[in-house]
């Protein structure tokens, strides 16, 4: 069968055939794992990369999981630390957040206001708070990074609102991952969610390539514009972190230079999970249920 000029280009690149390998001699074509690396930076993962960075994700899960039941009204985010950190490294694994560009503790621990980056310490959680919890273990060299937002004692209904609206926006940001899709599809299907529901979206922190490190290209914009950005071809493997605010986007960053918090005080609310461009669609490496 004959290719279009129009058509998809073989390749996977989500380009169309003449933008791409139409006209380029096929033994001498680049590959898209040298092009990809040559024009974007990005580092596209093998079936082994995929399976380490698999066994990882579900390490990270395991501890969401863990943290979820020993949540309890009067526990420290210190006390989340150290859950963390000690199931992490008693299953071989390292956290990657300890000494990250200084970051001094395990686990990010975000309550309320707080955006993302809250050092956990003395703070007591109440009733009715909601807290994300930012886990990145390094297993066997390889990364994964996932997070939830969870309801400590019964919600009110603003803290169920957000929670609700932020889950809603990663599975929306998922479900538009596909080959021949853009990362600018991702950031416009969770800004058009968010701000249809009132709720504003965070773009001063984005998704990141991962897998052989904490942060790779690309970034994932939680905002933009259909058909922007880059083409997903399989093997590309990026978080999706979507961080919503029931106010306005707008942030501030506490003293320790590390916590954001909305600048209105209003609740913020965020869901992580590690994706995998597969060939007819995506896999996530950290799956948990995107339900209520
Ligand atoms: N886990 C965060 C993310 O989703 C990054 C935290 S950096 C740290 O990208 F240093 F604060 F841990
Ligand atoms: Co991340
Ligand atoms: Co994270």
């Amino acid at each position: 069968m004959k290719i279009g000029r129009n058509d998809p280009c073989p390749c996977g690149s989500g380009l169309k055939y003449k933008k791409c390998c139409f006209g380029k001699d096929p033994a001498g074509a680049e590959d898209l794992k040298e092009r990809y690396l040559r024009q974007y930076q990005i580092r596209l993962k093998g079936p082994e990369d995929i399976e380490k960075i698999r066994l990882a994700g579900r390490l990270a899960v395991s501890i969401l999981e863990l943290v979820a039941a020993s949540l309890r009204p009067g526990m420290t985010t210190e006390e989340i630390n150290t859950l963390v950190h000690d199931f992490t490294l008693a299953h071989g694994a390292v956290p990657a957040p300890l000494g990250y560009r200084g970051f001094p503790k395990s686990v990010c621990v975000s309550v309320n206001e707080e955006i993302c980056h809250g050092i956990p310490g003395p703070r007591i959680l109440d009733s009715g708070d909601i807290v994300n919890v930012d886990v990145t273990p390094i297993l066997d060299g390889y990364y994964a990074d996932a997070n939830q937002t969870f309801f400590v004692g019964p919600p009110d209904a603003r803290a169920r609102r957000i929670v609700a609206v932020a889950r809603e926006c990663l599975r929306l940001g998922m479900a538009a991952v596909r080959p021949g899709a853009t990362t600018g599809d991702i950031g416009w299907a969770i800004q058009r969610y968010a701000e249809s529901q009132k709720c504003s979206v965070v773009r001063e922190f984005v998704g990141h390539g991962v897998g052989f490190a904490f942060h790779e290209a690309p970034q994932i914009l939680h905002y933009g514009r259909q058909g922007s950005g880059i083409p997903l071809v399989p093997g590309m493997v990026f978080t999706i972190e979507p961080m919503i605010n029931l106010g306005k986007r707008q942030l501030y960053l506490l003293d320790n230079q590390w916590t954001a918090v909305t600048e209105d005080g209003s609740l913020s609310a965020q869901f992580e999970q590690t994706c995998l461009v597969t060939t007819d669609g995506v896999e996530s490496l950290t799956p948990y249920a995107l339900k209520d």
